[in-house]
């Protein structure tokens, strides 16, 4: 008998062919994501689940849906599922690695690039018909090349930034509990500082940590105050690594001189004083928003759930000690 799958929101087609015939689908095929009780209905008689990084999968639904043993998420991070719960009750987890990690990176450098040199701010001046001479000091930024970058989190991600950042004369530091292997330190060229010494010496900090208890607010009053003040901060990890009202004080008063930001601490809310703010270039969590990157990420989410459901290893399982 196939297997019984919800996809809890809208993904790409290619993803929903790839599940055709493989397993029996329930498809909430909608933009808006399913209120607690209607996902908790519908994943009663269901094997698997696919869901998004707006679905809030906890103790209280797994216990609800004894029956699904595998839930995909559609992203890299999972911090919206409780994996010690999800481990615990013989839930297989996983995520979808890799196919983003140069998508993110891209973006991340965009925003390095987009807050440095004023582009949110440039563009909104020219729209306003602002412009009415050239000036030599008009909406002048911080240069990027040959400037310091400092990557808090060197994983897939932020190996890829690095890689950026050298690619433009950046001299690039980072920061992470796990050192890298000094062969990597040597391809990369990257130089390993303790936190405190990548808060004082970046001028951009970039981060790509995961979201956990002890990442939670990372980012704060203490930490904006250790930046230059001419530095920028990026967040393309997750937005409650940052304390969004300590830094858009610290983008208010000066504390430091720029952010680029895609997560946010409450989303899809932004913190009122962000969005006032000329200093902070904001997107809404585009960082892996390539047309070809989420197709693939939703076709690995597929792949994920049928390899789990036929009781293989799912390529990309997130508690692999579930299956011990
Ligand atoms: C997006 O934020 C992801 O985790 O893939």
């Amino acid at each position: 008998m196939q297997r019984a799958v919800l996809i809890s929101k809208h993904i790409y087609r290619e993803a929903v062919d790839y599940l055709a015939g493989r397993v029996q689908l329930d498809y909430h095929d909608s933009d808006d994501g399913l209120p607690s009780a209607d996902l908790l209905a519908r994943l009663a008689d269901k094997d698997g689940l696919i869901c998004q990084l707006t679905d809030r999968i906890d103790a209280a639904l797994m216990d609800a849906v004894p029956n699904v043993r595998v839930v995909s998420n559609v992203a890299v991070g999972f911090d919206n599922i409780d994996i010690p719960a999800a481990t615990e009750r013989g839930v297989i987890v996983t995520n979808t690695p890799g196919v983003l990690t140069d998508t993110t990176a891209d973006l991340a450098f965009a925003l390095i690039l987009g807050a440095g040199r004023r582009l949110g701010e440039s563009e909104r001046y020219l729209r306003a018909g602002r412009f009415r001479q050239w000036r030599i000091d008009l909406l002048t930024g911080w240069d990027i090349w040959g400037s310091t970058l400092g990557v808090l989190g060197m994983g897939r991600i932020g190996q890829a930034v690095a890689r950026r950042g050298r690619g433009f004369n950046m001299r690039v530091l980072y920061y992470d509990p796990l050192r890298q292997s000094e062969d990597l330190e040597r391809e990369l060229g990257i130089e390993y500082v303790s936190k405190d010494e990548l808060l004082a010496q970046a001028d951009f900090l970039s981060l790509h940590c995961a979201l956990t208890a002890e990442t939670h607010h990372l980012i704060g009053a203490d930490e904006l105050s250790a930046m230059k003040s001419t530095s920028v901060l990026v967040n393309t990890s997750r937005g409650p690594v940052v304390d969004e009202a300590a830094l858009a004080d610290a983008l208010e008063s000066g504390v430091i001189a720029a952010a680029g930001l895609d997560v946010f601490e409450h989303e899809p809310e932004v913190h009122p004083k962000l969005l006032r703010l000329e200093n902070a270039l904001i997107v809404p969590h585009i960082a892996s928003a390539s047309i070809a990157t989420r197709t693939r990420m939703c076709v690995m989410a597929a792949e994920n759930v049928v390899a789990g459901l036929a009781g293989h290893r799912p390529p990309n399982i997130v508690n692999p000690e579930v299956l011990d």
